[in-house]
C-alpha cells in the first residue's frame, strides 16, 4: 500500500518525505486555505513547490463546479508538472471531466467519494483514484472500512484499475485496517504516519539492549 500525506503544509510533507516512507501527497482546497495559500499565482506555485519535495502523485483539487471551469483548471494543474493529478469531486459534471480528462491523459483523483455507487461510476469514467472519506462516515456512525472493502470487492470482480484512495482517515489503525483491506493508498495526516512507529515494547526493548551494551563496557574484559 502507497503511504501519502494528506497536507499542504511543506514543513509537513518535508519531515514525511525525510522518513523515506512518502509515495505522494494528496490537498484539498481546505487544507491549502490552512495553509494561507490563495490567489491563483501562489497556489499554482505552492503545487510546484510540492512536486520538488515529493517525487510521487500529487493531488491538486480543482475548484469549479461546472464542466467547462473544471476542464479549464485541471489543464492548467496538469500542465504544472508531471507527478499532478487533477483531483475532482463527485458531481455530474465531475465525472464528465474525468472522462475528457482520460481521453487526454491527464490522471484524475474523483474526490468526496461516500458510497460504492458513486466509486463505479468514477472508475466507469476512467478516474485513476477514487478517495473514500472513511472517517467522515466513522463520524456520521457509519463504517467508513466497510466501503473500503466493497468498492475493492467490485473493482476485483472486474479488474478495474481505478485505485482505492483511504482518505480522511484520522488514526493509525485506520491505516493498519486499510492495508488489510486492500486499499492502494492511504492518504494520511502526518500524526498518524508518525504514531505507526511508535509501540512501548520497542521502546522498552531498545532502553535494555542500550542498558546492556553499556554495562559489558564498563565490565573489566577477563583475562583468559
Ligand atoms: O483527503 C481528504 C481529507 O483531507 C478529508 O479529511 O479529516 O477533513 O475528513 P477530513
Amino acid at each position: 500500500m502507497k503511504f501519502f500525506i494528506d497536507t499542504a503544509s511543506l514543513e509537513q510533507i518535508r519531515e514525511a518525505h525525510s522518513l523515506g516512507v512518502l509515495d505522494g501527497v494528496t490537498t484539498n482546497p481546505s487544507l491549502m486555505a490552512k495553509e494561507g495559500i490563495s490567489g491563483d499565482e501562489r497556489v499554482l506555485q505552492h503545487y510546484i513547490d510540492i512536486c520538488e519535495i515529493v517525487d510521487g502523485d500529487v493531488s491538486a483539487e480543482v475548484i469549479a463546479t461546472d464542466l467547462e471551469g473544471m476542464l479549464h483548471e485541471g489543464d492548467k494543474l496538469a500542465a504544472l508538472h508531471a507527478n499532478i493529478v487533477v483531483k475532482v469531486p463527485m458531481t455530474r459534471d465531475g465525472v464528465k471531466a474525468i472522462r475528457q480528462f482520460t481521453a487526454k491523459g491527464i490522471r484524475t483523483n474523483c474526490t468526496l467519494i461516500f458510497s460504492a455507487g458513486q466509486a463505479l461510476l468514477a472508475a466507469k469514467a476512467g478516474a485513476t483514484y477514487v478517495s473514500p472519506f472513511i472517517g467522515r462516515l466513522d463520524d456520521i456512525s457509519t463504517d467508513g472500512l466497510a466501503l473500503i472493502e466493497q468498492i475493492r470487492e467490485i473493482y476485483d470482480n472486474y479488474g478495474i484499475g481505478t485505485q482505492v484512495l483511504a482518505a480522511s482517515i484520522r488514526h493509525p489503525m485506520h491505516i493498519v485496517q486499510c492495508a488489510e483491506l486492500g486499499a492502494d493508498v492511504a492518504t494520511c495526516p502526518l500524526s498518524a504516519i508518525l504514531a505507526l512507529f511508535d509501540h512501548p515494547l520497542t521502546t522498552i526493548g531498545l532502553e535494555k539492549f542500550l542498558a546492556d551494551h553499556r554495562k559489558a563496557e564498563q565490565t573489566p574484559v577477563k583475562a583468559k
